[in-house]
């Protein structure tokens, strides 16, 4: 009650002094930021309030869970409490997701444990919050384990205080308010689709609605402002959650509903329409570099991405010189020890820069490192850490630990510096695309800017037009129907979408696009259906030590899947059909093996034989290769004096950039010439 008082108070204050900030020319007038905006600070106080609300609602709860422990409540009545409590969540959830994201990956998270790696330090936090109670209620068992669900929302009790606090000792101003705001879009239109945080009880089209109630209230603020400055705008926006809000009420089962449409015929307007406001309302946008640019409506907007969010500070700008020097580099054996191996001996250009092998012998007998299957390059910038433990944070990085691994090229970039800049040409050609002046006294060719120019060649293959993009933005017949069903399938009875997050479809978390999660699925070391035995590489495990991690595997992006067969991190699967089966067996728990870790849900998928046909139909749908190719558009010259480099070794290498197979869309046939292949 003390609370609830407070607040009110603090409602009333800022609502005597919300005037209108704009001045008479229509520019706003700087208030000190102290004292946050005017408008925002009115959601604040409500969201304070309604921080009571959930409070009372997890109070609610815990009563209920203790009731259920004693026997005196039924299981019915608790899981009614929590949907009760979750739906006071979701209405303050955009603010406090933004404003305080520990505390909220604490209260809303997913249920898994979460290990920040830091030099011979681990810290394990524990899963708590919602997602935690609800895997304690939607149990099989008869009865939930009601002290359990008691001490955890205890737990969250403590959390949300926090929260409370943070949120009383700051002030909003509109640019934060504003960017929570399309985060939170964001946020409904990839994760609430998919169900991320209902993976149990399955309520998140429901849950999304409210969601929207929360940011609608949140932003009435701003009606006044908006109702005169910019009146059209705001009707659009007004009419896109009304229309939104409907679709959902009608088409709130995600078995049923059609996910395509919720996004691109509502999620998508909805957050494009809040953007085109910011403008019109003088609100400033903070100016940071963010992984889907702060200027794109959306992560699902044509240009939304920008690929050096995710690049080391002072990585230089990627010029065509540059990009053109990295991808000679990467085509050209010379960067391994017996030069035998080009990057694209493994990563073919023609089959989306991956592997038909799924895996490969090392180059030197006593490699320890684990055998994985090539991944793709495609997007491969576009995600916070590399390979599939995630071991490397930076393109930079990862071209030397690959050059240096004795399972891959087992070189040095220094040595390969060394021996490329006994070539002239190459010296040129390195000076010409890292602009040196005439009077630079650095050496030309470095195994650094090797790195570099190799990292900006893979920075420049990001394609995001496949036809399922071009559906979203307009061009619906580009999605044929089977493929736009296996959309739905995907992000509903598949569940899919609770790992592989749009629109990347990689495991890397929206809406902020800065963290990836792992998952245990119990990838089986071969492909059987019965009396698996687990695949002897533990993944991060073999980094962390940590038990959960054991088995643990970066969720791979999915676009260009349908050129990237052998899958999984060791090649078992051939087909994609073979990875539908075996999470329709409900993954390593379906076919035998007992993994306590298992992330998975090991319950079956339930999918008809036309729901895996759609599904597979869709992730045909995520291809694009436009303007890949298959050469180098100016290879470097050929290899001279290079001691171990026999004539057959640079055949194997030649041969790995084929010609594209004919059915292998939008592979640009070779332009360039193999000059250093035929020698
Ligand atoms: C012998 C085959 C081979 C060669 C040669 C090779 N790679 Fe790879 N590459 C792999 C494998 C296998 C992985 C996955 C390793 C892992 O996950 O631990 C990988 C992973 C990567 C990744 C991470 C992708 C992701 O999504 O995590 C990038 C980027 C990459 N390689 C780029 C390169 C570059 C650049 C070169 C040349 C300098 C190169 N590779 C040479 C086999 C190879
Ligand atoms: C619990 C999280 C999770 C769920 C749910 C999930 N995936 Fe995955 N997916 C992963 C992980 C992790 C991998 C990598 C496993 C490995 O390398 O052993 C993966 C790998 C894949 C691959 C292979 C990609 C490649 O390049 O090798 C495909 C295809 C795929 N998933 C499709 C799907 C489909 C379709 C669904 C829904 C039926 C789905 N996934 C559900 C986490 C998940």
């Amino acid at each position: 009650m003390r609370r609830l008082t407070a607040t009110l108070a603090l409602v009333a204050g800022v609502a005597a002094c919300a005037s209108d900030p704009r001045r008479a020319d229509g520019t706003i007038a700087e208030g000190p930021r102290w004292r946050g905006d005017a408008r925002a600070e009115i959601t604040r106080a409500l969201v304070l309030a309604r921080l009571d609300t959930l409070d009372a609602a997890l109070d609610t709860l815990t009563r209920a869970a203790t009731a259920h422990a004693a026997g005196s409540a039924t299981l019915d009545a608790v899981r009614d409490r929590f949907i009760a409590a979750r739906g006071r969540w979701k209405l303050v959830e955009f603010l406090v997701e933004a404003y305080t994201p520990t505390s909220a990956r604490q209260l809303n998270g997913p249920p898994l444990p979460d290990i920040e790696v830091t030099e011979g330090h681990r810290p394990v936090r524990e899963p708590e919050g919602f997602q935690v109670v609800e895997g304690l209620l939607w149990t099989d068992a008869p009865r939930a384990d009601g002290r359990a669900v008691a001490a955890e929302v205890a737990t969250m009790r403590q959390t949300l205080e926090r929260v409370r606090q943070i949120l009383v000792a700051n002030v909003l101003v509109d640019g934060t308010l504003w960017d929570a705001g399309r985060q939170a879009l964001a946020r409904v239109a990839t994760l609430g689709l998919g169900g991320f945080d209902s993976a149990i009880a399955q309520r998140h089209l429901v849950e999304l609605r409210i969601a929207l109630r929360g940011l609608r209230d949140g932003i009435s603020p701003y009606a006044a402002d908006a109702r005169r400055h910019a009146p059209d705008a705001w009707r659009a926006l007004d009419a896109a959650f009304d229309r939104t809000d409907a679709a959902l009420a009608r088409d709130s089962i995600a078995a049923t509903a059609d996910h395509f449409a919720l996004l691109a015929d509502h999620l998508l307007p909805l957050a494009r329409a809040f953007h085109a406001l910011a403008a019109p309302l003088a609100i400033t946008i903070p100016a940071e570099r963010r992984p889907w640019r702060l200027t794109a409506a959306t992560p699902f907007d044509r240009d939304a991405w920008d690929v050096m969010a995710w690049a080391p500070q002072g990585a230089p700008a990627p010029t065509a010189a540059l990009v053109d020097l990295g991808e000679a580099l990467a085509h050209s054996p010379l960067l391994s020890r017996d030069g035998t191996r080009a990057c694209t001996t493994c990563h073919v250009p023609a089959l989306g820069f991956a592997d038909a092998r799924p895996t490969r012998a090392g180059l030197a007998p006593d490699t320890t490192a684990p055998r994985r299957n090539t991944p793709t390059l495609l997007n491969a910038a576009l995600q916070p850490a590399l390979f599939a433990d995630q071991r490397v944070a930076y393109l930079e990085d990862q071209v030397a630990d690959v050059i240096a691994n004795p399972a891959e090229m087992h070189g040095d970039v220094d040595h390969a510096a060394t021996r490329l800049a006994a070539d002239p040409a190459v010296r040129v050609r390195f000076a010409r695309a890292f602009g040196d002046g005439a009077s630079t006294a650095t050496p030309a060719v470095t195994g650094q800017r090797i790195r570099q120019a190799i990292a900006a060649w893979e920075r420049s293959l990001v394609r995001l037009e496949s036809p399922f993009d071009r559906a979203l933005r307009g061009d619906t017949a580009a999605l044929a129907p089977l493929a736009r069903r296996g959309f739905a399938v995907f992000m509903g009875t598949g569940k899919c979408g609770t790992c592989h997050f749009a629109p990347l479809f990689g495991g890397t978390l929206p809406p902020g696009y800065t963290k990836a999660e792992f998952e245990v699925l119990g990838t089986p070391a071969r492909p059987v259906w019965r009396g698996a035995r687990l695949d002897g590489d533990a993944g991060r495990g073999r980094l962390t030590g940590e038990a959960t991690h054991a088995g643990a595997f970066k969720t791979p992006g999915l676009r260009n899947v349908a050129l990237t067969a052998p899958y999984m991190h060791n090649g078992v699967y051939r087909t994609l059909d073979e990875v539908l089966e075996f999470y329709v067996r409900g993954g390593g728990a379906g076919i035998g093996l007992d993994l306590p870790h298992q992330t998975l849900p090991p319950d079956r998928v339930q999918l008809t034989a036309q729901d895996r046909q759609a599904l597979v139909a869709f992730l045909e749908a995520l291809t694009d290769t436009s303007g890949i190719r298959v050469v180098p558009r100016a290879p470097l010259p050929a290899p001279v004096n290079m001691a171990g480099a026999s004539a057959a070794a640079f055949r194997e290498a030649a041969a790995a950039s084929p010609r594209p197979p004919a059915s292998a869309p939008g592979v640009a046939a070779p332009t360039g010439s193999r000059r250093w292949a035929t020698r």
